[in-house]
């Protein structure tokens, strides 16, 4: 547990990863995008034609989860899913199976095998309060809706795929809600976060801040 590990927690599309990234290279951590595991479960629970809604069944699929990343790619049992991972109707599919205790369970220890050194940068809904509830520096990372919705519509055309403005908002509020309300590990900031609204910030800004943070806890 003396391994370091920094959690970062928010919504959807408050540019948790974007930071994750960012500051795990600043300081040469491995980083765990947990979302990525919820969506993989999903996908694979939805190709399985596993009902999303039946706990135990989606919970068996993501204790055995045939994945594996290969050249920068997601490989789902010999099918590569990068692509499809990223999509808003994963992270809806995402959503509805993180809300199964069960699943959060089989997911656990997975997320766990992460920590290792020289140290973690893990994001998600739950590091801080259910996954690394000893980490030193937990972040809870938000952004208005607004602004949340503008980037993932950029980031979409970008990568050349097409998008609706007011669609995307109205999924990403429906996801946050579902985050939120759901009894298990539920999508809030832990006692100990600090809170930090990136609304009118560079990544460069944010990235800083955290830096600053994580030092002054050495
Ligand atoms: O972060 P991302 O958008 O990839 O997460 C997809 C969904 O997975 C979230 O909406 C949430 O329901 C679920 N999730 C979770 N706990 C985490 C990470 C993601 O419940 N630690």
């Amino acid at each position: 547990a003396d391994i370091p590990v920094i959690t970062i927690d928010g919504p959807t599309a408050s540019g948790k990863g974007t930071l994750a990234d960012e500051v795990a290279h600043a300081l040469g951590y491995i980083v765990l995008d947990s979302g990525a595991l919820y969506r993989t479960a999903g996908l694979a629970a939805f190709h399985a034609g596993v009902s999303l809604d039946d706990g135990p069944a989606v919970a068996q699929i993501a204790a055995t989860l045939d994945l594996h990343f290969r050249k920068g790619r997601a490989i789902l049992q010999g099918e590569d899913i990068t692509d499809l991972l990223r999509e808003e109707a994963t992270g809806l599919m995402a959503s509805q199976v993180a809300a199964h205790p069960e699943v959060r369970q089989a997911l656990h220890q997975l997320q766990l095998d992460f920590r290792r050194l020289p140290g973690l940068v893990a994001d998600g809904r739950d590091m801080g309060t259910a996954v690394f509830p000893d980490a030193p520096l937990k972040v809870f990372l938000t952004a208005s809706a607004q602004t949340r919705a503008e980037r993932r519509y950029k980031q979409l055309i970008d990568k050349g795929i097409s998008a609706n403005m007011e669609s995307l908002r109205s999924d990403l509020e429906a996801r946050d809600a579902r985050d939120k309300g759901r009894a298990a590990s539920p999508l809030k900031p832990a006692q100990d976060a600090q809170l930090l609204d990136n609304s009118g910030q560079t990544i460069e800004e944010s990235k800083a801040l955290v830096l600053e943070w994580w030092q002054s806890r050495q």
